[in-house]
């Protein structure tokens, strides 16, 4: 689900809160999506779902401040129940709005795997940063092993969990709606 931002006033807008971004202070407004906030601070998060709450590859870690932040989306709350992200404070950034200071965020450190080809690009070299799946952000190689085919056998894994996780949460949704 995509959020529209929120309408602001101008003393909204005017707003200027702290957020903390894996341990520095940054600068942001009342209103601003979070996944805009740390793009703006070059957090590297994928979005490979263009920000519909479709995937996990905008999700961080709410060290202090959840109540900061508006509430999960039923989308969030459906997307995270099928990733294995099973951390209380993960949020989806793309699916929460900031609404005051005291923040403070943790971006998982490690690089989103775009493709199966990119990854097999990379069999038998040292991973510099930890790889993730391009779809749900599971650690598929920990940051200094080396790259192994089981790897991509991993990530094929997931494609194929993720399918059977979709496709069996439509059909329950299709159901309930009949
Ligand atoms: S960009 Fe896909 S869930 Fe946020």
């Amino acid at each position: 689900m995509i959020l529209s931002e929120p309408t602001t006033t101008m003393k909204d807008a005017d707003a200027i809160l702290t957020l903390e971004i894996d341990g520095e202070i940054k600068q942001t407004r009342k209103g601003t999506r979070l996944l805009s906030a740390l793009l703006a601070n070059h957090a590297k998060l994928l979005k490979a779902c263009g920000g519909q709450g479709r995937c996990a590859t905008c999700h961080v870690f709410i060290n202090k401040g959840m109540e900061n932040l508006t509430p999960p989306t039923d989308q969030e709350l459906m997307t995270l129940s099928i990733m294995k992200i099973t951390q209380e404070n993960a949020r989806l950034s793309c699916q929460c709005m900031i609404l005051g200071s005291g923040i403070s965020v943790t971006v998982p450190k490690g690089k989103y795997v775009g493709t199966e080809a990119e990854l097999e690009a990379l069999i038998g070299q040292r991973a510099e940063q930890a790889l993730f799946h391009p779809i749900t952000g599971e650690v598929l190689v920990d940051a200094g092993k080396l790259i192994l085919r089981s790897a991509l056998q991993k990530l094929q894994t997931v494609n194929q969990e993720f399918d059977t996780a979709m496709r069996s949460l439509v059909t329950r949704k299709f159901m309930k709606e009949k």
